[in-house]
Formats: structure tokens, sequence, C-alpha cells
């Protein structure tokens, strides 16, 4: 995200929940109120883009998540061990302020999460994503996730393929 004014970082009590506004309500009312809970209770992660530490432009959280190997592409499990499930990282939210869309901010908030999946110490395989529509999916079709065969709106992108930073 080089030359782009925004701070990405933990959900803190200084940011603005109230004021975050998507396109979608669901993902408004969790940040109002659900997200800081699940921080507590160690549920979820949440990771914001603010340009003055206070107004959210976006926002994404990252969970520990497993994957059935028998749900991969055969190509991508035939190379993986023959264990029942394969450790992976999911992005269970993202979503980006009406106000500042279009700007490459879910892009750029795509790449943290990514970037911070694969830095961590705790092997996960892929970052997985659960598109509520057709529509997010293609968003992340875009940005090289690969659907599950069976299930077009689970996504998953392999961290050994990402560039750390
Ligand atoms: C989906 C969302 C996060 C995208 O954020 P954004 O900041 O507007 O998107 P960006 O500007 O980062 O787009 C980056 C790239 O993705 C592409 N893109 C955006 N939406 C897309 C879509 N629905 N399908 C395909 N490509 C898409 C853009 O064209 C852009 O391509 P480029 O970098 O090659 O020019 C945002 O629209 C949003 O918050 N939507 C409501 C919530 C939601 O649907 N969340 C998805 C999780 S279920």
């Amino acid at each position: 995200m080089s030359g782009a004014p925004f701070r990405l970082a933990p959900l803190d009590a200084a940011h603005d929940r109230a004021g975050f506004n998507s396109d979608s309500e669901p993902l408004n009312r969790y940040l109002r109120e659900q997200a800081t809970q699940d921080i507590r209770r160690r549920v979820a992660a949440c990771f914001v883009a603010s340009a003055d530490g206070q107004r959210i432009a976006g926002y994404y959280t990252l969970a520990s998540a497993s994957v059935l190997l028998a749900d991969l592409p055969a190509s991508t499990g035939k190379k993986l061990p023959r264990y029942p499930t394969v450790p992976a990282v999911r992005m269970g939210r993202l979503a980006v302020d009406q106000a500042f869309k279009g700007q490459r901010l879910g892009g750029a908030l795509l790449a943290d999460a990514l970037d911070r999946a694969a830095r961590s110490e705790i092997a996960a395989f892929a970052l997985v994503v659960d598109a509520k529509e057709e529509a997010a999916a293609a968003f992340y079709r875009h940005h090289g996730f690969i659907a599950l065969p069976a299930s077009p709106l689970n996504l998953f992108l392999p961290l050994a393929t990402v560039q750390r930073s």
C-alpha cells in the first residue's frame, strides 16, 4: 500500500467503531457490537486501516481454522500429508467504508492479512475466506484465491505463494 496514508493496526479503544459504514450492514454491526468481545474471548483478531487512529476506513478479522483435505482440489491435496485436515487461517470478515471504496484499500487489507498469516510462527497452509456472495468471491478470485471445487464461495490461497514483506 505504498503512498497510502493509512496505518494498519489492531482495533483499539481509540477507533470509532460506530462511524464505520460499509455496503454490508451485518459487517458494520459486527464491528460495532461484536468485534471487541470476540477479541477479548480470543476467537478473532481484528485489524483496521485508519489515517488518524480514529476513523476506520476498513477492517478484517483473522482466526485459526482448518480445512478438510478432501475439500481441496485434488491437485493441491496430493502434495499434502494424508491427515484429515490441514491448518489454515480464516479471514472471517473484510469490509471497506463506502467513502474509501475503489481506492485499492480492500486489496491492501487482504495483502496485510496474507502477510500477517505468512509471518506467523504457527504454521498454516493457506488463508481461507468464506465469501457471502458471488461478487465477494469474484473479488477474492481477482486476488488469486482458488475456490473449493464443491463450494465456490469458500476460497483459499496457499501461504507459500505469498511474498513476505
Ligand atoms: C469487497 C470490498 C472489500 C472491496 O474493497 P475496495 O477497497 O473497494 O476494493 P479495491 O479498490 O481494493 O479493489 C482492488 C481490486 O479488486 C477489484 N475488485 C473489487 N471488487 C471486485 C469484485 N466484486 N469482483 C472482481 N474484482 C473486484 C478491483 O477492480 C481492483 O482491481 P485492480 O487492483 O486490478 O485495479 C468492498 O467493496 C466492501 O467492503 N464490500 C462490502 C463487504 C464485502 O463484500 N466484503 C467481502 C467479504 S464477504
